[in-house]
């Protein structure tokens, strides 16, 4: 196996990282310094030490957290909390999220240190259908749904964005609701008035743009209010799971998530 991959997939470091480090003289396999990332080792006779450390190859690992609101999904940050902060220090590095989700947004992300699973899952040409449950402010009306279900284009991109599907279960307005609402919401709501319409469901798209159920929404006059991710094609959020934590996907799961490439 390369030393390179070997490294990744040994909680050391995504492939860019530990390549720097085999660079870097950082890393040794039985005692000498190799500086060629790609270096052939025997994983299971070789003793690699990366950064002083001996590394004990776990190989590829694929985690599902429960994202909650207020960290971003990123590696590291100045100045938030990222989703790899809910990590143990023992099972974080080298993993990276895959995809990314907004910081007020919760939900299901998956974690894992597998490039081409990462990539085979988020690219735009796989069409991989992604379900959001929504709390918005605001009305859909039938015309409003039959515009998103057949494609509504967002400001400054030429391609329509679409919504493989859309269930509304609940529709009301503020006052009636905001039982249901507000634990749910983090920051303070002010309210032009109570009977403010408000309407929840589940959307599915299956692309990943940026803020792409938000825009979506606001361009039939909707304003997210809570969104949260609650599966990946036929991968669902383990509702047991808490907020804030992670878990291995089991086999079944990966092989789930594997199977739509
Ligand atoms: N769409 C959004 O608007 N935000 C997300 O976090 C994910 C999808």
């Amino acid at each position: 196996m390369r030393l390179d991959k070997y490294l990744a997939e040994s909680a050391a470091g995504t492939r860019k990282v530990v390549r720097d480090y085999v660079k870097d003289g950082k890393v040794t396999v039985n005692d000498q310094v190799i500086l060629n990332p790609a270096e052939e080792i025997d994983e299971k006779a070789d003793t690699v030490i990366c950064l002083g450390r001996e590394t004990i190859h776990t190989g590829k690992v694929y985690y599902m957290f429960h994202k909650p609101a207020g960290c971003v999904t990123a590696r590291t940050d100045e100045d938030c909390r990222t989703v790899l902060d809910y990590f143990d220090p023992d099972h974080r590095a080298g993993i990276f999220p895959v995809g990314r989700l907004d910081k007020d947004t919760e939900g299901l992300l998956l974690l894992t240190n597998d490039g081409e699973f990462s990539h085979n899952l988020m690219h735009p040409d796989k069409h991989i259908e992604k379900t959001y449950f929504f709390w918005a402010f605001g009305r859909l009306n039938e015309d409003s749904k039959a515009k998103l279900l057949s494609g509504i284009s967002l400001k400054s991109e030429e391609d329509l964005a679409i919504a493989y599907k859309l269930e509304v279960v609940e529709e009301g307005n503020y006052q009636d609701l905001r039982e249901r609402i507000e634990p749910l919401i983090r920051r303070d709501i002010r309210m032009n008035s109570s009977r403010q319409a408000v309407v929840a469901g589940y959307l599915t798209i299956s692309e990943g743009r940026k803020h792409q159920v938000k825009r979506m929404l606001k361009e039939v006059g909707c304003y997210i209010a809570y969104l949260k991710r609650v599966s990946i094609g036929e991968l669902y959020l383990d509702e047991a799971l808490p907020k804030g934590q992670y878990r291995e996907l089991t086999k079944e799961e990966i092989e789930l998530v594997r199977h739509l490439n």
